[in-house]
């Protein structure tokens, strides 16, 4: 294939500033007045799907889709299956990073925390408001696992679904929320002439957060 150079791919960014002088004190403030506008605009697709980064047991990071599910004073949640890579890796490092991209906007924020398991009847509450598919898909993917063919998942599908006929789908056990609470939050505005805004805020020990301006 021949080689693809992206070295002219270049814009200019110019919908907004982000000034120290005049964000909140608390960090989740400006992510709600941004995630608000995001899922808002018809810029973006998906306001809630951020990437989610784990070290995992061999030691390389590793970053993957999911779905913001609720963000409270506390963090942000999201569920999955607690038997997966990340799963696993989040078991031995609870270190996590949670990033959004949301070009329409020239937004970017950057998430550092640590991830806790959520209470059980949290998740089954959230568990119990999905769709029966996706609640038969929890029984059906032992998600990460290698499987021999679509077929084979096709198979458990079925099964499940034959199983559950008539009856009340409860969550299975590795099946839950992760709480990540924050300990910094990154957030960058795209400018013009790569000065863009960065304003990070680090959490202090008494629980107030620190706010620095960033060199782009
Ligand atoms: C838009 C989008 C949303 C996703 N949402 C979730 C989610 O909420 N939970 C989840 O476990 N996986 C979700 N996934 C799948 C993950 O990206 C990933 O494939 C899966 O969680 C397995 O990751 P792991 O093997 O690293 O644990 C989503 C993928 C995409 C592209």
């Amino acid at each position: 294939m021949e080689q693809q150079d992206l070295s002219n791919y270049r814009k200019s960014y110019e919908k907004g500033e982000l000034l120290e002088t005049k964000v909140p004190e608390e960090p989740i403030e400006l992510f709600r007045d941004w995630f608000l506008v995001a899922d808002q605009s018809d810029m973006v697709d998906e306001a809630n799907a951020m990437t989610v980064s784990t070290i995992g047991l061999d030691g390389y990071p590793k970053s993957r889709v999911v779905l913001l599910k609720r963000y409270t004073f506390e963090g942000f949640i999201f569920y999955t299956n607690y038997n997966s890579e990340k799963g696993r890796a989040i078991e031995a490092n609870n270190n996590l990073c949670l990033s959004f991209f949301w070009p329409g906007l020239e937004r970017q924020i950057i998430i550092k925390g640590q991830a806790e398991k959520i209470a059980e009847n949290m998740s089954d509450g959230y568990f119990e408001s999905r769709p029966e598919g996706s609640k038969i898909g929890a029984w059906a993917s032992n998600q990460s696992e290698v499987v021999n063919s679509r077929d084979e998942l096709d198979e458990k599908l079925k099964y499940y679904s034959e199983k559950f006929e008539g009856q009340e789908i409860l969550r299975p056990k590795h099946w839950g929320g992760y709480l990540i609470r924050p300990i910094s939050m990154e957030f960058w505005q795209g400018r013009p002439n790569r000065m863009h805004d960065r304003i990070r805020y680090t959490l202090n020990e008494d629980f107030s957060w620190k706010i620095e301006r960033l060199a782009p």
